[in-house]
C-alpha cells in the first residue's frame, strides 16, 4: 500500500488513512515509553487528566502543562499513587503566553526518557458567559471593547502550541514521517498532534461566538495540517465532543441540557486513546456524544433497541469526497489551468513574480 490513502477520486498526497475501522481494537499498551505532553491536563475530571491517567497506567511518560498549579500538582501526585508510574510531571504554563508554552517543551525534552517528544495533545481550553451576545445595554454612547480570553486560550494558544509541537516533534530521535504501513505495536518514535475541537468545530452554538469561532478555528487547522504533512511528517488527528459533564459545563450548561443526553469523559478518553496509540491512523476526526443504541438504514443512522451501542462517529471522514465536493470541483479547475498553461505559462509567471519582488 502507498505512504498515504487516497478516498476515491479524492486529493492526491493528503496524509491521510482510510475510515478508523472501530471493530478494530487498539492496544493502550502501544503507547508505553512514549512521551507525551498534554495542555489542560490538571482539572481532575476533566478530560486532559483522564488521557493522563489511562495512558500513565500503560507506562507512556507524560508532561501536563496548565495554569492552576494546585490543582495540577494535586492531580498529577494522585495519578504517581494510583497508577505506580512516576514519569508522570507537572509544569505550570498559561498557554496564552508564547514564553511560558516555550518553557513547557523544555521542560519536557529535559525529563524525556529518550530525548524527545512523541505527542503533543492541545486540550487546554476555556468556556463560559462571553461578550458578544450579552444582552446589549443600548443606554450608553457604545459598547466596551469585548475581553477576547476564549480566542487567545482555545486558539491562539492552540497555534502556539502546534507551533512549537510541529519543531520539536520533527526533532524527535528516531522519529519518521507518518505513514498509513506503521506498525502501532513496534513503532516506538512517533509525531503525532492530537487536536481538542468540538461539535461547535461542525455546527453552531447558541450564545458563544467565541467559542463556537475558536472551536471552527481548530478545525480549520487540523484540516490545513492533514493536507500539508507531507512537509513535516507529522500526523494530525482531532477529536470533537459533544457536550460532556465536565467542570467546563456550568450548572446554567447543564440545565439548559435536562432532558436531553450528554456524553462521557470514557468515551473521550477512548476516542483519543485510539487515536494516539494507533501509529497508522492519520489525519482522521473523531465526534463524540451520548451513548445510544444505533442502526443504519440506507445512510442514515436511527435509534434502535436491537442496534449496535455507539458513541464515536467519525466525522470529516472523506471531506475531500463528499462535503467539499465543491473544493474539490475547484481544485480539479484550478490544476486544469495549470496544466493549460503548462511549463511556458510557470516560466512566464515566475519571471513576473521575480520582477514584482525586484521592482515592485
Ligand atoms: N466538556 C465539554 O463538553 C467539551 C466539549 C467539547 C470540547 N471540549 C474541549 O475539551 C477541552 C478540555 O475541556 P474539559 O471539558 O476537560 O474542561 P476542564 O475545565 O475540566 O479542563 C480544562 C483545563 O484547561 C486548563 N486551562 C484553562 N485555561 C488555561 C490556560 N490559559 N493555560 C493552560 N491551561 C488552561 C484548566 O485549568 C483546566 O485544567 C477544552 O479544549 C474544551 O473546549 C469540552
Amino acid at each position: 500500500m502507498g505512504d498515504t490513502y487516497t478516498p476515491t477520486s479524492g486529493v492526491k498526497g493528503i496524509k491521510q488513512s482510510p475510515p478508523v475501522d472501530f471493530t478494530k481494537p487498539y492496544d493502550v499498551a502501544w503507547l508505553k515509553d512514549k512521551h507525551i505532553i498534554i495542555t489542560g491536563g490538571a482539572s481532575p475530571e476533566g478530560f486532559g487528566a483522564g488521557f493522563v491517567r489511562k495512558w500513565a497506567a500503560a507506562g507512556a511518560s507524560i508532561v501536563v502543562g496548565d495554569i492552576n498549579t494546585k490543582v495540577g500538582d494535586q492531580t498529577v501526585r494522585d495519578i504517581r499513587k494510583e497508577t505506580g508510574n512516576e514519569k508522570v510531571h507537572f509544569v505550570q504554563c498559561d498557554v496564552r503566553d508564547w514564553l511560558s508554552q516555550v518553557n513547557l517543551f523544555r521542560e519536557a525534552v529535559k525529563v524525556s526518557p529518550h530525548g524527545g517528544i512523541d505527542c503533543v495533545v492541545a486540550n487546554a481550553g476555556v468556556a463560559g458567559i462571553e461578550p458578544l451576545q450579552m444582552p446589549a445595554n443600548l443606554d450608553v454612547p457604545e459598547p466596551k471593547k469585548p475581553n477576547f480570553k476564549v480566542i487567545e486560550v482555545n486558539l491562539i494558544g492552540v497555534l502556539y502550541t502546534v507551533h512549537l509541537a510541529l519543531f520539536w516533534l520533527q526533532k524527535n530521535p528516531g522519529s519518521k514521517s507518518c505513514s498509513i504501513n506503521t506498525d502501532p505495536s513496534t513503532n516506538k518514535r512517533d509525531r503525532h498532534i492530537l487536536l481538542v475541537g468540538s461539535l461547535a468545530s461542525i455546527g453552531p452554538i447558541i450564545s458563544q461566538p467565541l467559542y463556537g469561532t475558536s472551536k471552527h478555528g481548530v478545525l480549520g487547522l487540523f484540516r490545513t495540517l492533514r493536507a500539508s504533512s507531507f512537509i513535516d511528517g507529522c500526523r494530525t488527528n482531532i477529536i470533537c465532543p459533544y457536550f460532556i459533564e465536565t467542570p467546563m459545563v456550568p450548572t446554567a450548561g447543564r440545565l439548559i441540557l435536562a432532558g436531553g443526553a450528554s456524553g462521557r469523559v470514557e468515551d473521550v478518553v477512548d476516542a483519543a486513546t485510539r487515536l494516539t496509540a494507533d501509529s497508522s491512523i492519520l489525519g482522521r476526526g473523531l465526534c463524540i456524544g451520548p451513548k445510544a443504541r444505533v442502526k443504519q438504514e440506507g445512510d442514515d443512522f436511527v435509534l434502535s433497541e436491537n442496534g449496535e451501542e455507539k458513541a464515536i462517529w467519525e466525522i470529516y471522514a472523506d471531506d475531500f469526497v463528499d462535503t467539499e465536493i465543491f473544493t474539490q470541483r475547484f481544485i480539479r479547475i484550478l490544476n486544469g489551468i495549470a496544466s493549460v498553461k503548462g511549463w511556458y505559462g510557470f516560466g512566464r509567471d515566475a519571471f513576473a513574480a521575480i520582477k514584482y519582488g525586484i521592482f515592485g
